[in-house]
């Protein structure tokens, strides 16, 4: 067993402890089933009613290994003048005046020890809602699929021979 597999069993035990803490945790959260966030932004309204494009906002998933949050001047284009005297959004302009960040809750999470990448899996031409699930649907978006390795390799095993995008099994394309 080479060095850096070793590694990741060290790794393993922990990230399994951990996941098993947080998933436990994200069960309390109740029916909406994602964590509450500073601002209720919601993507049924923006993503679903409004029809806005995911790029619009997440262009890193197109172009890098992460997928971005937006910057606030992205809403305040729009909320400058859009239903501003709404509660939520005097809220979302409070932290704009006064130069704050939104603390927005992290939903996904991978263990250190996993590499993943967006723009590659994107740009091989698999749509966000095929990992993320309908969130143009979701008022709180949770996390849909399990991320754990089965699910990963199921799918790479299901395009290991694919012509355009062979995928992989190999341990260290996807571990540290
Ligand atoms: C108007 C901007 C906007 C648009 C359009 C938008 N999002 Fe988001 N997205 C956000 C913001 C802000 C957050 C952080 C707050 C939250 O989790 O709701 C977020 C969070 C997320 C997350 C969770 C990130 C994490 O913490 O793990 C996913 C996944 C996501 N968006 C996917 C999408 C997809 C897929 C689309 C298109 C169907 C989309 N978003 C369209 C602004 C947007
Ligand atoms: C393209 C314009 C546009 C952008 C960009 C945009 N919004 Fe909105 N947003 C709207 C409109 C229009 C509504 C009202 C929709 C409705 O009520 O049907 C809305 C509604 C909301 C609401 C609900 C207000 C309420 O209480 O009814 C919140 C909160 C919100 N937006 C936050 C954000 C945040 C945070 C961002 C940036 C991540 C953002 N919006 C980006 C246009 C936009
Ligand atoms: C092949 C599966 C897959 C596809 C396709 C995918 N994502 Fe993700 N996404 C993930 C995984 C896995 C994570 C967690 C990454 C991490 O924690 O390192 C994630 C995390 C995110 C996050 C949180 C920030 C980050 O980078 O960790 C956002 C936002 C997001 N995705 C948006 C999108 C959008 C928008 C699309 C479509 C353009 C998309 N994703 C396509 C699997 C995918
Ligand atoms: C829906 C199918 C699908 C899922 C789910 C998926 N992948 Fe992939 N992945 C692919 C395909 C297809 C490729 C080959 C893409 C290419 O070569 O353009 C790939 C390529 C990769 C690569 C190689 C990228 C590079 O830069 O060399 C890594 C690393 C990777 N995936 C990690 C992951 C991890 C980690 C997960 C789970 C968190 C995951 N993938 C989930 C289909 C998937
Ligand atoms: C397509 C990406 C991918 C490939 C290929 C892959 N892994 Fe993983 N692996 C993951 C992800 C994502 C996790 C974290 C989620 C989890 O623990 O299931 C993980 C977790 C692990 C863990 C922690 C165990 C656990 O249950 O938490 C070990 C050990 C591991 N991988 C070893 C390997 C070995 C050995 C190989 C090669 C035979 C391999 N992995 C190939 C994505 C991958």
């Amino acid at each position: 067993m080479n060095k850096t597999i070793a590694a990741v069993l060290v790794f393993a035990t922990l990230a399994v402890a951990s996941v098993a803490l947080s998933q436990s945790f994200s069960v309390q959260m109740g029916a909406n089933k994602g964590p509450a966030q500073p601002i209720k932004f919601s993507h049924k309204i923006h993503a679903g009613k409004l029809q806005m494009d995911c790029r619009f906002c997440h262009y890193g998933a197109y172009k890098s290994q992460w997928a971005n949050i937006p910057a606030m001047s992205t809403c305040m284009g729009c909320h400058k003048i859009a239903v501003a005297d709404r509660p939520e959004i005097i809220k979302l302009t409070g932290f704009w005046d006064r130069g704050e960040q939104i603390p927005w809750v992290k939903v996904h999470t991978l263990p250190d020890h996993v590499k993943f990448n967006h723009k590659r899996h994107v740009q091989s031409g698999f749509q966000c809602q095929e990992c993320h699930g309908p969130v143009q649907e979701m008022d709180v978006v949770y996390q849909y699929s399990s991320l754990k390795m089965g699910w990963c390799v199921s799918c790479h095993r299901q395009n290991l021979n694919d012509q355009k995008r062979p995928a992989t099994m190999d341990c260290l394309v996807c571990h540290h």
